[in-house]
């Protein structure tokens, strides 16, 4: 489903919403739902929104920030004159979900609720998702001026947080297959999966240019090229943005900004992360030319939220510099849209929390992601208020861009999950287009030509990971660091072979690679168990014992060797170059992995390139690096 004739930047969005917000009021005549009427209607002279499909029955008497006929920017002044400093604050307020306790979205008034990764309901599954995202809906329209909240998730493979949910391949997997109407579908999918269970605000996508693979984050990323980064997030964000219903879900280009240009042993992480959340020394050009540029593109495609950046530039906290959080992002990028902060991030400004409050605000951020203590936040930020540490114009103009927001997206007119869209949530389709990712997304290092595989041969062995859903979708899956293991639904790497080959073919499978039978083929699944962020930050990035253990056990069986790379980075490899006749990187290909096989085997075309060098030396990595083995962009 694709938006007419696809309008970049904001006329598209506003045009989209005027249509879409009309068309909810026009059809507005339903039958009260008195299950959906708030204890607090018969105080309050507005109506309640009321069925799940959060059709207001007509705009009540005064109440003009409800009408959907004004502009947008009526309804932010006439909803904002009306708002006290303490219900400002609350907007300004995002908490996770294990951290909010019944009734503290009322009592604080909170603006947004978010699933860190791992945030879930008890029972993981989409209607629970839903049922969980709708009652904290629920309570935020049930006061006074019934602001609907914003519920976020990082779903930056799918919606990965839920048991069931289409899982595709990790950025760096897609920045190899470098496919732009392939990602803008992707977030289109992922979009769809979102607005089934009531998540409209996607923390994606991840904006960051690599320059070191020692960072544990280098698979959020496209490609340490900026043009291919601001390519293929771009098409994300338009696909996650292209879905004609309310409410509309919005992106978040992150980390805001040259994250992804952190030095090793700069980060002060009290985990004893090395690099991830570190600084960067790099000069303002450099920081322009590499890291602000994919910025610009985002925020002229309709970028609405952007994402602060726990790192640092040349020793100040990103999220406390006014020049970079203001003066680039605003000044000179022209965003007016709402800054939140990263998870915590403000405190790590200062030691001391006011200090590090009243500089966060003052530099720009609108909203913190707190995420654990609302009265601290609250309490800390009111009383530099009163003092005037913070002026009350940095507050109304923090909250003016959150408002917007909020009406733009249409939250006010449909609020709740669009559980219509409920079976959509791993849908056949979606696991297709996750597939043909998967494979488009797998590089030949060595001996593409033998490329591809004899589907009828007599016996076929396989090794390895090669039967892990866990392992190929890696961290942000289910959990914030994911798992081996069967941890959602999905196609592996060893049924994409048990499909295609054919019927007469023995599939042998021995994840130790012992066996007492020769076979024409043998295919071993090696590289990285999931993590995220810093916990993967590493020294040097390699292959492990065991895997060159299993390489050769393998080898001295088979007829023909593959080793499939299954990581979030370039890997050092070692002697596997040596044993193997065909070395291929699959990357992180998500729940239906199933399609690396199908690169393999001919059932899909191979087409993917390297969207980072790969090194084959430790010198070869990091600011400064000698020649790599294999450059950006190579095949073979
Ligand atoms: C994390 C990440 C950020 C994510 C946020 C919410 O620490 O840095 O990318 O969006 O917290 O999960």
């Amino acid at each position: 489903m694709k938006a007419q004739g696809r309008l970049a930047g904001r006329c598209w969005y506003t045009l989209a919403l005027a249509v879409l917000a009309v068309g909810a009021l026009s059809v507005a005549a339903v039958s009260r739902d008195d299950e959906h009427v708030s204890e607090n209607d018969e105080q309050s002279d507005s109506v309640r929104l009321k069925t799940p499909t959060g059709k207001a029955e007509s705009v009540p008497e005064g109440r003009r920030y409800l009408d959907a006929s004004l502009s947008v920017d009526e309804r932010v002044e006439d909803l904002l004159a009306r708002m006290t400093l303490e219900e400002k604050l609350g907007q300004m307020t995002q908490i996770e979900v294990d951290s909010v306790n019944p009734g503290d979205v009322a009592h604080y008034g909170l603006g947004s609720v978010l699933s860190g990764g791992g945030g879930v309901p008890p029972d993981n599954n989409p209607e629970a998702w839903a049922d969980m995202i709708d009652a904290f809906q629920e309570e935020a329209l049930s006061i006074r001026l019934g602001i609907p909240l914003i519920y976020g998730v990082d779903a930056v493979h799918g919606h990965n947080n839920v048991v069931g949910a289409t899982i595709f391949p990790h950025n760096i997997g897609l920045g190899a297959a470098g496919d732009a109407e392939l990602v803008r579908d992707i977030g289109e999918a992922t979009a769809i999966e979102m607005l089934a269970t009531g998540a409209s605000w996607n923390f994606a996508p991840v904006l960051a240019v690599p320059q070191d693979i020692r960072w544990g984050r280098t698979y959020e990323a496209y490609s340490d090229d900026t043009d291919i980064v601001t390519k293929l997030s771009v098409a994300f964000l338009e696909g996650l943005q292209s879905i004609e219903r309310l409410p509309l879900v919005v992106g978040t280009p992150k980390h805001f900004v040259a994250d992804g240009a952190v030095e090793w042993g700069t980060s002060e992480h009290p985990e004893g992360w090395r690099i991830d959340q570190g600084d960067t020394s790099i000069g303002e050009e450099e920081l322009r030319e590499v890291h602000l540029a994919p910025y610009k593109a985002a925020i002229d495609a309709g970028a609405r939220t952007v994402m602060g950046s726990f790192s640092s530039w040349q020793g100040v906290k990103l999220h406390g510099r006014r020049d970079v959080l203001t003066g680039m992002l605003r000044d000179d990028l022209g965003f007016d849209g709402l800054l939140v902060s990263d998870w915590g991030a403000i405190d790590q400004i200062d030691p001391d929390y006011r200090t590090a409050v009243v500089t966060a605000v003052n530099a720009g951020i609108d909203m913190n992601m707190v995420p654990y203590d609302a009265q601290r936040w609250v309490g800390t930020l009111k009383a530099a208020v009163q003092d005037g540490d913070v002026p009350l114009e940095r507050i109304d103009e923090a909250v003016r861009r959150i408002l917007r927001v909020k009406f733009e997206m249409g939250l006010f007119e449909q609020p709740f999950a669009v559980r219509e869209l409920l079976p959509e949530v791993g849908s056949k389709n979606h696991r297709a287009l996750a597939r043909r990712a998967a494979a488009a997304s797998v590089v030949p290092l060595v001996g593409g030509d033998r490329l591809p595989l004899d589907r009828s041969v007599g016996r076929v062995l396989v090794a390895g990971e090669a039967d892990d859903v866990g392992t190929a979708a890696g961290g942000w899956t289910i959990t914030w660091q994911g798992r081996r293991g069967d941890i959602t639904p999905g196609a592996t790497i060893l049924q994409g072979v048990e499909e295609a080959v054919s019927a007469e073919t023995h599939v042998e499978v021995s994840r130790l690679g012992h066996t007492d039978e020769s076979a024409e083929i043998g295919i071993v699944v090696v590289g990285e168990a999931p993590y995220a962020e810093g916990v993967g930050d590493v020294e040097v990035p390699a292959l492990s014992e065991e895997d060159h253990g299993i390489i050769a056990r393998a080898r001295a069986h088979v007829d023909t060797l593959v080793v499939v790379v299954v990581s979030g980075r370039p890997l050092l490899l070692g002697t596997a170059t040596d044993l193997a006749d065909v070395v291929v990187a699959a990357w992180l290909p998500g729940s239906e992995a199933a399609g690396v096989a199908d690169a393999l085997f001919g059932v899909e075309e191979l087409t993917g390139t390297l969207p980072m060098a790969w090194p084959d030396a430790i010198d070869q990595i990091g600011p400064g690096r000698a020649k790599p083995w294999l450059p950006r962009g190579h095949s073979g």
